[in-house]
């Protein structure tokens, strides 16, 4: 995705600024002839050689362990010496009248002796609509990163720490505009589940623009991204079943794989050796020790990894589904609006026919510029979802402005 754009940027010839951007184009050029050639289509190409590790050079590798090894002895030091001479100051760390203390050893030896010394890195102080650019609040410390004040001046800053990929999370315009209409229709709030009486005609609305827009018979939305997961996977799989997992998947998948009680094995990122090494071994030996055939399988992946920014290998994964037969579930969180000519996601990268997946998940916390997230499948499994999904059941529906903001 990024590569593509990255490259782009030498170039012969000026492009006019959209109307409606406040993007200044004037300075992309394109070595390459032809209108326009700096908007990357999201498309797989042939001589694209999929996600490749880098790996970090021995040098930095080096110096940052030599660094925390430095830090980590000089920390063991002044705590040695400390809770002898300054007990006062460990009380929190010992146990007290019976009771354990909280937190846990390592946990607060590293944020004592190790983060607090960068601390100023973390935690920055932000304030304003989290757009392109976003406003940072300046402050200082005189007490070595252990507090800090604000100074009272802002900075506005290139913002590479959040969502609201395309914008649409705006303070003004037509997206703000429609929301405020909404809320005063419909108020802030639903107050009660989808399975009692929060249900409107506004997630209708949604849910059939997402299977529409996604190509599957049938979807639902839940009022959060991570809950979509962790309470979708343990509706669909429980003990008996296998769950076959990226090592890279988010932690509501992992979350959810774990509160299903179905077995899990794990596989390499993106690795497709060792995917299907994987593969042959859980079905050749099946479940543990009786060696039962597995009652389901459902290999889980994301289509684009959020923290590597890999796309998984769909037509691969596709091949072996036939193959093996299991299930797949993808989590399209990043990839969903960001991926394809159409921005519908992994499949419409690959231009794979969005049936070949049972479950297409995604989230309107990136793109979208909301919250909340959506299943889209065939139609059985939404029935089934709706039933026993807990976050359908128990959780409060995703708010009015909210589905408002997808539509
Ligand atoms: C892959 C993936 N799935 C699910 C989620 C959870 O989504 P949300 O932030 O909308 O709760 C995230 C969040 O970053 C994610 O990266």
């Amino acid at each position: 995705m990024g590569k593509g754009s990255r490259s782009r940027r030498s170039s012969t010839r000026n492009f006019n600024t959209p109307k409606n951007s406040n993007i200044d184009y004037s300075d992309i050029k394109d070595e390459r002839s032809g209108e326009n050639k700096q908007r990357y289509v999201s498309k797989r190409r042939d001589d694209d050689p999929g996600w490749v590790e880098e790996e970090p050079p021995y040098y930095f590798l080096f110096t940052t362990y030599l660094s925390y090894l430095v830090l980590i002895c000089f920390g063991h030091l002044r705590d040695f010496f400390g809770k002898r001479f300054r007990s006062k100051n460990y009380k929190h760390l010992r146990e007290q009248n019976g009771y354990a203390p909280l937190n846990s050893d390592f946990d607060n030896f590293y944020v004592r002796r190790l983060k607090l010394r960068i601390n100023d890195c973390f935690n920055r102080p932000v304030t304003g609509v989290p757009g392109r650019k976003i406003t940072l609040l300046e402050r200082e410390t005189t007490d070595y990163c252990k507090t800090f004040q604000l100074t009272g001046n802002t900075r506005e800053c290139l913002n590479l720490s959040s969502y609201n990929y395309l914008g649409f999370a705006q303070a003004d315009g037509p997206c703000a505009d429609a929301v405020e209409q909404t809320i005063r229709k419909y108020g802030i709030t639903t107050c009660s589940p989808r399975a009692e009486v929060g249900s409107s005609d506004l997630h209708q609305k949604v849910e059939s623009l997402v299977s529409r827009f996604l190509g599957k018979p049938a979807a639902m939305i839940i009022s959060m991204g991570y809950a979509t997961n962790s309470t979708t996977l343990p509706a669909l799989v429980s003990k008996g079943c296998l769950i076959i997992s990226d090592e890279y998947n988010h932690s509501s998948i992992v979350f959810g794989s774990r509160l299903s009680g179905a077995f899990i094995r794990v596989f390499k990122h993106n690795d497709m050796d060792d995917l299907e090494l994987l593969l042959r071994e859980c079905i050749s030996q099946g479940q543990p020790r009786t060696h039962r055939p597995w009652k389901k399988i459902l290999l889980v992946v994301e289509g684009i990894y959020s923290m590597e920014g890999s796309i998984c290998n769909l037509p691969k994964i596709l091949e072996f589904k036939r193959k093996y037969k299991f299930y797949l579930y993808v989590d399209e969180a990043h990839s969903i609006g960001a991926l394809g000519p159409r921005g519908r996601g992994v499949c419409d990268y690959y231009g794979v026919n969005p049936d070949e997946v049972d479950i297409l998940m995604g989230t309107f916390t990136k793109s979208f510029g909301a919250a909340g997230g959506y299943i889209a499948a065939s139609q059985d499994i939404i029935d089934h979802l709706r039933i026993t999904n807990h976050a359908s059941i128990y959780a409060e529906s995703m708010t009015p402005l909210l589905s408002t903001l997808v539509t």
